[in-house]
């Protein structure tokens, strides 16, 4: 009786476990059979009421049931192991020959990549590169650079103000001014940054441009300093036989000063559109830093002396880029920027 029990709960357990597609369900089969309240346990507390010559047989029978049970669940636990292994091969195999997803890369702004060249170049000459605020004291932007409150000079470079004292900076001439009050000469640096003008928009017009300052002092610097430095520079970033010319101008807070102009790469002079039949491109503004200033500045104007200058970045930019219209540069369309 007993022996007819055993068998049939082994095999019908051989059975299942067979058709048993995962583990936890195998964990399942495990406890119903095996397990303290499983159908084999149950069996075997009937043993007790065998008799002594039955007992050792239905023993015997019994253990064999429960190691084949064990076995077959051992067995079926490595076979699901296999299948479950085969089974994320196939569904996470990668295939390595499929064409790759394009990641598309930006490209350095115009006016961005236009810095990089100058300030290679300065970095080249020696200079370090410094910084001011944006939102700048009007003292730092205008009276200390000696363009006091009723000064002309005011008036081109009108600006948003925060109020009477403090203002959107219209140059980066104030940075002249931070650096000499910090750091005591030989100074040589350049000031690379956001100004701010109210001025209306369009093609050559922007309330926001960048500029790029550059102040050398020392001992003993002379205009031919400046001369020698800027044609370096301008030879550097346009190339060796490029024309050089220094046109007296005014600022207020250099004396003398000038204008520099390249000769048009274009025309070489003649006069053409690009440089607007003038045969000659601005490029930037200089002078030899006003004693004012230096004593503004708490540096003595006997003992030193220096030169300054300010480069327009969205010109130079423009004009190597061939970009028409300065708007361009700020709307960020990617169409324009993609051909960079
Ligand atoms: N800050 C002047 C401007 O915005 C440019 C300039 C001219 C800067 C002469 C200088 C300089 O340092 O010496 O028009």
């Amino acid at each position: 009786m007993l022996k007819d029990e055993l068998q049939a709960i082994g095999s019908k357990a051989l059975e299942e476990l067979q058709s048993v597609s995962d583990q936890k369900l195998l964990d399942n089969l495990r406890i119903q059979y095996l397990g303290k309240k499983g159908s084999l346990t149950t069996i075997l507390k009937q043993m007790k009421d065998l008799s002594a010559e039955e007992r050792p047989a239905v023993g015997k029978l019994a253990n064999e049931v429960r190691s084949n049970i064990e076995q077959a669940i051992s067995k079926r636990t490595e076979e699901l192991k296999k299948l479950e292994l085969e089974h994320r091969l196939r569904t996470e195999a990668i295939d390595v020959t499929m064409p790759g997803k394009p990641k598309k890369l930006g490209s350095r702004h115009p006016i961005s990549s236009t810095l990089d060249d100058l300030e290679e170049i300065f970095l080249g000459m020696g200079f370090s590169i410094a910084e001011g605020p944006e939102v700048e004291y009007d003292y730092y932007n205008f009276e200390a650079l000696n363009i006091p409150k009723d000064h002309p000079a005011r008036d081109d470079q009108d600006t948003f103000y925060i109020n009477d004292n403090i203002l959107l900076r219209t140059q980066t001439s104030p940075v002249q001014v931070r650096t000499m009050q910090s750091q005591k000469p030989p100074i040589r640096i350049i000031a690379p940054g956001r100004v701010y003008r109210s001025d209306a928009v369009d093609a050559t017009h922007s309330p926001l441009f960048h500029q790029v300052e550059g102040l050398v002092v020392d001992k003993g610097i002379t205009f031919a300093d400046l001369k020698g430095t800027l044609e370096t520079f301008i030879k550097r970033l346009y190339g060796e036989d490029s024309v050089v010319r220094f046109r007296p101008h005014h600022f207020p807070f250099t004396e003398p000063s000038a204008e520099v102009d390249v000769q048009c790469f274009n025309c070489h002079g003649k006069g053409c559109r690009l440089c607007k039949g003038e045969g000659w491109i601005e490029i930037l503004g200089c002078g030899m830093v006003h004693p004012k200033v230096l004593s503004n500045c708490g540096i003595d104007p006997e003992e030193y002396s220096g030169f300054a200058f300010g480069i327009g970045l969205e010109r130079i930019a423009m004009r190597k880029y061939n970009i028409d219209d300065m708007r361009l540069c700020y709307e960020n369309d990617v169409r324009f920027l993609e051909q960079f």
